[in-house]
């Protein structure tokens, strides 16, 4: 199989690229290139989406699947799906479950109604930009594309920092500020996880939107940290307050604590996307504490977090906001 990965250099696309050649398949990459690349064995074509000429070289021979992890304006996917409509067998885009329109529906499947947006946009929010996308792959590729909705994708190399800062914040110990409820049920995806279905689904000929995630309560929120507690081997003492405590104090769910949205939330439809197509079509989730011990593998090479690249929202909490709210909690409880 001859795989083409647009992106492919730091997350999901990484775990595209380990997956293609774990199979043995020719994989290449094309990028810019202002990562290092990955691994000798992939063919690296060097280029910017943005500028149309440079997509040349990617129609000058036969492709099997191509995978998009791009996330910017649509246009870029409409010219590549346009370049590659009559050389690739298959395109497949990491879509997101943000292409439903707000509130994110609980337990909506792929029929729930989506933002509007355009396959030629300039701009965007991101939401717009990931269906703007799925509408540019559509019109070229009708059902030879397949879109990967994904929930929220975890696991090393993540690029957002949900998962790093749970880990670097507990590494470092003491009491931690842990949102309640303990059992609130979690969905996610590793993007390991991701990478196999969606190569898997690719070549088995399948199309059309699968929203791609866990099923809801995979992990709760008090098993997640306390899968982070125990690998680190910290002596953070998990410091758990109710949901109506924590908005009291304007605590910004999912992005002052990553992961966490509270069970009246509007928005906690992110944490219950429905799953039954992808899991029907053999989508297969590793245990949530390899994900976090493999997340605390990665980062142990760094001294410092790498910066995060796909968003350009900060996630976490202020240390000096989380002494407020803990001595706040120990003057109520
Ligand atoms: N994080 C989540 O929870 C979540 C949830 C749902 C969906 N998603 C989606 O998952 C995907 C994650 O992508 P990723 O960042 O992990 O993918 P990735 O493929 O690992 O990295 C992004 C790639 O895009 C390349 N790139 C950026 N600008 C480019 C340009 N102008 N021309 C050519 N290549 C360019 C980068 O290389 P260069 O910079 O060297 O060009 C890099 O290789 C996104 O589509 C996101 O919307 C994420």
């Amino acid at each position: 199989m001859r795989l083409l990965v647009l992106g492919g250099s730091s997350f999901v696309g990484r775990a595209l690229v380990e997956e293609g050649l774990a199979r043995g398949w020719a994989v290449a990459t094309f990028n810019r290139g202002t990562r290092p690349a990955g691994d000798a064995d992939v063919e690296a074509i060097v280029g910017d989406r943005l500028v149309p000429a440079d997509l040349r070289p990617l129609a000058a021979r036969d492709w099997d699947v191509v995978v998009d992890t791009w996330s910017g304006i649509p246009r870029a996917v409409r010219d590549s799906a346009s370049v590659l409509a009559r050389r690739a067998e298959r395109y497949a885009l990491v879509s997101s479950a943000s292409v439903y329109a707000p509130p994110p529906p609980v337990d909506g499947d792929e029929h729930a109604p989506k933002v509007t947006a355009s396959p030629d946009a300039e701009e965007g929010d991101y939401p717009e930009r990931k269906r703007g996308a799925e509408l540019a792959l559509h019109a070229a590729f009708g059902e030879r594309a397949l879109a990967a909705r994904a929930g929220t994708i975890l696991g090393p190399r993540e690029n957002v920092g949900r998962l790093p800062w749970w880990l670097a914040r507990i590494a470092r110990g003491g009491a931690v500020l842990a949102p309640g409820p303990r059992d609130l049920p979690l969905q996610f995806v590793d993007a390991r996880d991701l990478a196999r279905w969606l190569l898997d689904a690719a070549a088995a000929g399948r199309s059309g939107p699968y929203n791609v995630a866990s099923r809801r309560g995979h992990a709760t929120m008090g098993a997640l940290l306390d899968a982070c507690v125990a690998a680190t081997a910290s002596d953070a003492e998990l410091v758990w307050m109710p949901p109506g405590f924590l908005a009291h104090q304007a605590i910004e769910p999912w992005s002052e604590l990553p992961i966490w949205i509270p069970p009246d939330h509007p928005f906690i439809g992110l944490l219950a996307i429905g799953v039954e197509r992808v899991h029907a079509a053999g989508l297969r989730t590793r245990p949530f504490e390899q994900t976090v011990a493999d997340t605390w593998g990665w980062m142990a090479g760094f001294d410092e977090l790498p910066p995060p690249t796909e968003s350009t929202n900060p996630v976490g909490l202020a240390p000096e906001r989380e002494r407020q709210v803990l001595a706040a909690w120990r003057a109520y409880a």
